[in-house]
């Protein structure tokens, strides 16, 4: 079978997935690439391997003799000893190929350098907190669920659970890692084409560990250092009246005790660093767009729209519940 030939019979059981752009076989990252490649070359061998099978099953059956037993014959004890002694053979030379190679293919696939930017990621229950603290730990800055990354560099990522285990995967860039309370893991990413990547928790995590996404987005080195350098900077103050009026309900509710709007008072650390909320493409780990609408029915109900999450239902009035969600989206 050709690599193409193979992609498309792939891609067939694939498609119900969905758009590609969450796709181990769409794949636009260095780690993902060489994965790929491993992906179609054990497809190919088992492929043939059950071929092979099944033609000898298919022939066995074919010549079956039914009823009669067979007298042992010395001819042909010696032929099924070689028949099963070359088969254990084969089948352990595969497996050995299959470990070297795999060994070669991803050995190299978190090795990163010291001056490569770098990102802490920690799984929650669920969501994903990121602080970017390389290569100058004198500007780290946080932000949640959407990690920008320049197209064409290594990125660090430091994995770490918080509460469970959960395991980061992005299938266009690389391959999984486990963030694993107690110690920290590494992946390196690196996008080789700018665009948006859907990466997923890839760990059963809880009740909610399908809504746990996240995105990813490449883009040129000048685009992400205008992205980063506006995340260092601590939240502007609202302009419009119902977004300030949102953002004094905000700090006199119990919001600011679990959640981080730099510039304020809010310095809670339980929940997601909201400083520049409004500049991410989703809310409540990828569940939502990012509009006044979805922020709103977000905020006024987010146990009936994600269960067991950990943010309560602040009581608001509509006026309050309004000028919260408009203060949210001015948080660019
Ligand atoms: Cu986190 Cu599954």
């Amino acid at each position: 079978l050709s690599k193409a030939c193979l992609s498309a019979v792939l891609a067939v059981p694939l498609a119900a997935c969905g758009s590609n752009w969450q796709s181990a076989l769409d794949v636009h990252g260095t780690s993902a690439i060489s994965l790929k490649h491993l992906i179609l070359l054990i497809v190919a061998v088992c492929s043939l391997v059950w071929m092979l099978v099944m033609v000898g099953l298919i022939w066995a059956l074919w010549h079956r003799r039914e009823g009669r037993p067979t007298p042992p014959q010395a001819g042909r004890e010696r032929h099924m000893t070689i028949a099963v002694t070359g088969a254990v053979i084969v089948t352990v030379v595969i497996i050995g190929t299959f470990t070297v190679i795999s060994f070669f293919a991803t050995r190299g696939l978190s090795v990163a350098g010291q001056d490569d930017l770098t990102i802490r990621v920690r799984g929650l229950q669920w969501w994903w907190g990121l602080e970017y603290i390389g290569p100058d730990p004198a500007l780290r800055f946080e932000t949640a669920n959407e990690i920008h990354i320049p197209v064409g560099r290594n990125v660090r990522l430091k994995l770490e659970g918080l509460d469970v285990i959960h395991s980061f995967w992005v299938p266009s860039l690389a391959g999984k890692q486990d963030l694993i309370p107690g110690r920290s893991n590494e992946l390196v990413i690196r996008a080789e084409k700018a665009g948006v990547y859907r990466g997923q928790c890839a760990e059963y995590c809880g009740m909610q560990h399908a809504h746990m996404a996240l995105l990813v987005i490449a883009e040129s080195q000048e685009n992400f250092d205008r992205w980063a350098n506006a995340e260092r900077n601590a939240a502007a103050q609202p302009v419009e009246e119902e977004a300030a009026a949102g953002m004094q309900t905000f700090l006199t509710k119990p919001c600011a005790a679990c959640h981080t709007i730099r510039g304020t008072i809010a310095a809670g650390t339980t929940g997601p660093d909201l400083t520049h909320v409004g500049s991410r493409r989703t809310i409540a780990a990828g569940l939502f767009e990012t509009t006044r609408g979805s922020l709103a029915a977000w905020i006024a109900d987010p146990q009936t729209i994600k269960p067991g999450n950990n943010m309560p239902m602040v009581p608001l009035t509509p006026d309050e519940l309004r000028a919260v969600s408009a203060y949210m989206a001015s948080l660019k």
